[in-house]
């Protein structure tokens, strides 16, 4: 029987230390200005929960989800030694049925097949309430040959047109879609030039 994503994270999880760093993906962090002051936020696909941890200590109120039992438990302990709250939802996006509205919606890497990853994406718009916005980075596929970080299996790696088509549905708005090379500094997991694709999605 395949294993599910949540077992195969909590493997890499399962290391004493937090793959991905203490720090907030750079790009979240920048774009943080965007989001209404203590608003509720939902990061999607937030492993061992710096972006949350991040944003609960800058006063929003936030729900971290994964499948990874491992990574939702480091991210309670994370924002304990921080001393800021957080929810976590251990859940496979398989199944995610959206029970709240949110002021913004936060990803950082979360690479997902198709249809799976159009099914998320539309549902966390669909999330979003009026004037929020979903913020993301993920690897593109020409990151494919690099070492620095990201999935090795094409199909969960994303162009630009792929988002494109995703995002565009009634309601919102694409106000940034870029491909761009990073130097990227994050634990382990991540390190060294990386190309990526950055979108921010408005809600109407
Ligand atoms: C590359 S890690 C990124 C973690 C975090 N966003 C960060 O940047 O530090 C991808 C995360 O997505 C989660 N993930 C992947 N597929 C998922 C799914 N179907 N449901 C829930 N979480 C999923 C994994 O468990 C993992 O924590």
């Amino acid at each position: 029987m395949e294993e599910s994503i949540g077992k195969l994270w909590d493997e890499k999880f399962s290391r004493e230390e937090y793959f991905y760093g203490f720090e907030p993906n750079a790009f979240i962090a920048l774009h943080t200005p965007l989001l209404r002051p203590q608003g509720e936020l939902l990061c999607l696909g937030e492993g061992e929960g710096r972006n949350a941890v991040y944003l609960a200590a800058e006063g929003f109120k936030v729900t971290a989800l994964d499948a990874s039992a491992i990574g939702m438990t480091k991210a309670l302990a994370m924002a304990k030694a921080k001393g800021v709250s957080l929810k976590t939802l251990l859940l496979d996006l398989e199944q995610w049925e959206p029970q709240e509205k949110y002021e913004g919606i936060l990803t950082s890497y979360l690479h997902l097949e198709e249809p799976l990853r159009t099914k998320v994406f539309q549902k966390a718009i669909n999330a979003l309430k009026p004037q929020g916005y979903f913020i993301g980075e993920f690897f593109s596929l020409k990151q494919l040959p690099r070492s620095s970080g990201g999935p090795k299996k094409p199909s969960l790696l994303y162009t630009l047109g792929s988002l494109k088509e995703i995002f565009a549905i009634a309601g919102c708005e694409i106000v940034l879609l870029e491909e761009c090379e990073v130097c990227l500094d994050e634990g382990k997991g991540h390190q060294g030039d990386a190309l990526v694709i950055r979108v921010i999605v408005k809600k109407s």
